[in-house]
């Protein structure tokens, strides 16, 4: 593709939480995608920067840490490095992978809630939260449990009735106590708190979210309209809590009666997304601005994000009021791309009941090619996905092992055999050559698009029908049969054959980097040619005729090892399965 059409994108995933390394569900939700969708926009030839953090803030983290036996910043530094490995294992390919808990956090946090304030979305208010004595803490709804005043469950949580569904306020439960320690010793005490105004830019939001309905999946718009409809509430943005972003005046002190408070872990962290591209931008000497200042270029610049359904809400309210009621160029979201579940087996993963895979333990069971592939080509797109070993299997053994490792191993080793490996300049053109040439004229811009579009199972798809039609076209051709009676047709399906693998790796390399890369230095691919320019393929100018003569290949590793039913057996020991 030429570069007149290359553009500047900025690509974020939703910031992992850090108390705990992330299942699979959450790895094929915001992290896998965005890495997926940077990597094809890179080889289209555009600027991507994706960026990504651990979500540091909140009370989940210092409970973990104290859990840990760690100070919570100790604890925060461990798993952000484990996740960072995590992230490594899977190849996830960020351009930088920050914290929200560093400086340019902070201060951006404070910055954007005095332009808050002083433009009038950010008032301070009091109300009434529950103390718990023994635990020395203000507890967040969700951990004071107690008696359902509506339909008199015994444990209901504060935010809601797991029983009757119902929405509560903590201060309402009958015999409340503490979720942490226990202690019935509790007391409702008045606390004051900022609050973010979202009800006053409701119309606004509004406004916004419907100039996006024709480009923005129906599952964002639909999620982001609910709220708008129901009425938007102002929220809390500050918490009683040590660990956070400390809340300050216009001086940079602590603001008055704001001691022992900080800013809620859901305020800061997506603003983290712009802190994270500054120590980007302070690591690598980059040009942040011209991802987020309007001002400065960012309006130049396309921003995507990815993530699961259950933050599209942050993200397309309450992290767009921040922007907009900061009065200051900051980027706004271009393309929000969410994603419904994968469950195990159609329920939760859970780590105590051993219903599901991490992303350290996924690793050492099956390389992070087989993950990736099978997590994208079932990504959660129209609806919730299941993961069964038993589609993992299929998918490995089928689509990467038979439709892709075995044409690719066939035809290198063949060639290595019989035309001394190298590629050979063949015979006549013939209807096999003609018709694998229409097929990919067909099939590869077809298959970019899907990626422009961020429609993951659409694209996955068409890249299988594109191995697929490899295989066709070396059954119609069959070198080896021709072999025998006609050497230069069958050097004709070699040398197809050949340029055939070396297109098959450049088009797996946003999906399967390892297997990718096994195929284009076996082949002999220098970086230049890696690049995805086939929008229009031809058979004299195209990817059936990239290599040249004489080019010298070797036959690369077996690309796959089969999963065999013992595997399975083993892994749903495991980590569960099938009932
Ligand atoms: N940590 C949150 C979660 O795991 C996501 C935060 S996204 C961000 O659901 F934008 F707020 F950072
Ligand atoms: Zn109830």
């Amino acid at each position: 593709m030429s570069n007149l059409n290359s553009e500047r994108i900025l690509v974020t995933s939703a910031l992992p939480y850090i108390n705990g390394v992330k299942h699979m569900g959450n790895l094929a939700g915001s992290m896998l995608p965005a890495d997926v969708y940077s990597r094809a926009m890179r080889l289209l030839g555009h600027d991507v920067l994706y960026i990504c953090a651990t979500d540091e803030h909140g009370t989940p983290a210092e409970l973990a840490a104290a859990e840990a036996g760690l100070s919570v910043s100790e604890y925060c530094e461990k798993m952000h490095i484990a996740q960072k490995e995590a992230g490594a294992n899977f190849k996830l390919s960020y351009d930088y992978f920050g914290r929200s808990s560093s400086a340019a956090t902070h201060k951006l946090t404070q910055d954007f809630a005095l332009a808050l304030e002083a433009n009038g979305f950010i008032e301070e208010r009091t109300s009434q939260q529950v103390f718990s004595v023994a635990d020395g803490r203000y507890l967040p709804d969700r951990y004071v449990e107690g008696i359902c005043p509506n339909c008199g469950f015994e444990a209901a949580r504060g935010d809601q009735c797991d029983n009757c569904g119902k929405l509560l306020d903590p201060v309402d439960l009958i015999n409340p106590y503490s979720a942490v320690s226990g202690s019935h010793d509790v007391e409702i005490r008045d606390t004051n708190h900022l609050y973010l105004k979202q009800s006053d830019m409701s119309g606004k939001l509004r406004d916004w979210v419907e100039s996006h309905r024709a480009d923005w999946p129906a599952l964002t718009t639909s999620i982001a309209m609910k709220w708008l409809d129901e009425g938007l509430r102002d929220r809390a943005i500050t918490r009683d809590l040590e660990w956070g972003v400390p809340v300050v005046n216009a001086e940079g002190d602590v603001r008055d009666g704001f001691e022992g408070k900080v800013f809620y872990v859901w305020f800061d962290a997506p603003i983290a997304y712009i802190g994270a591209t500054q120590d980007w931008a302070a690591e690598t000497e980059g040009d942040w601005e011209k991802f987020w200042r309007t001002d400065k270029g960012a309006d130049a610049t396309r921003y995507v994000q990815f993530m699961g359904k259950d933050n599209v809400a942050f993200h397309t309210l309450s992290f767009p009021t921040t922007i907009m009621g900061s009065g200051q160029p900051w980027k706004l979201v271009d393309e929000l791309k969410a994603f419904n579940w994968v469950t195990w087996y159609g329920g939760k993963f859970s780590t105590s009941q051993k219903r599901g895979v991490f992303m350290d333990q996924a690793i050492d069971i099956a390389p992070s090619d087989y993950w990736r592939w099978h997590l994208m080509a079932n990504a959660p797109e129209s609806s919730d996905a299941a993961f069964t070993w038993e589609d993992f299997q299929a998918s490995v053994n089928s689509d990467l092992a038979n439709v892709l490792g075995n044409f690719v191993n066939r035809i290198t080793s063949y060639c290595v055999k019989k035309f001394d490996g190298v590629v050979p300049e063949g015979g006549e053109i013939t209807d096999a050559e003609k018709w694998i040439q229409a097929e990919l004229a067909e099939r590869l811009p077809r298959m970019v698009s899907f990626y422009e579009a961020r429609e993951f199972r659409k694209a996955m798809a068409e890249t299988r029908a594109v191995w697929a039609a490899g295989n066709e076209y070396l059954t119609q051709a069959a070198p080896w049969t021709h072999y025998k009676t006609n050497v230069d047709q069958a050097a004709m399906g070699v040398r197809v054959g050949l340029n055939l693998v070396a297109l098959f790796g450049v088009l797996a390399q946003p999906i399967i980097p390892d297997a990718a890369e096994k195929i284009l230095s076996a082949m002999n691919i220098p970086e230049q040619f890696r690049t995805w320019n086939f929008r229009e393929a031809s058979f004299d100018d195209g990817p059936l005729n990239a290599l040249p003569i004489n080019h010298p290949i070797s036959a690369p590793p077996v690309l796959f090892t089969k999963i065999e039913a013992e595997d399975i057996e083993a892994w749903t020991e495991r980590f569960g399965g099938a009932e």
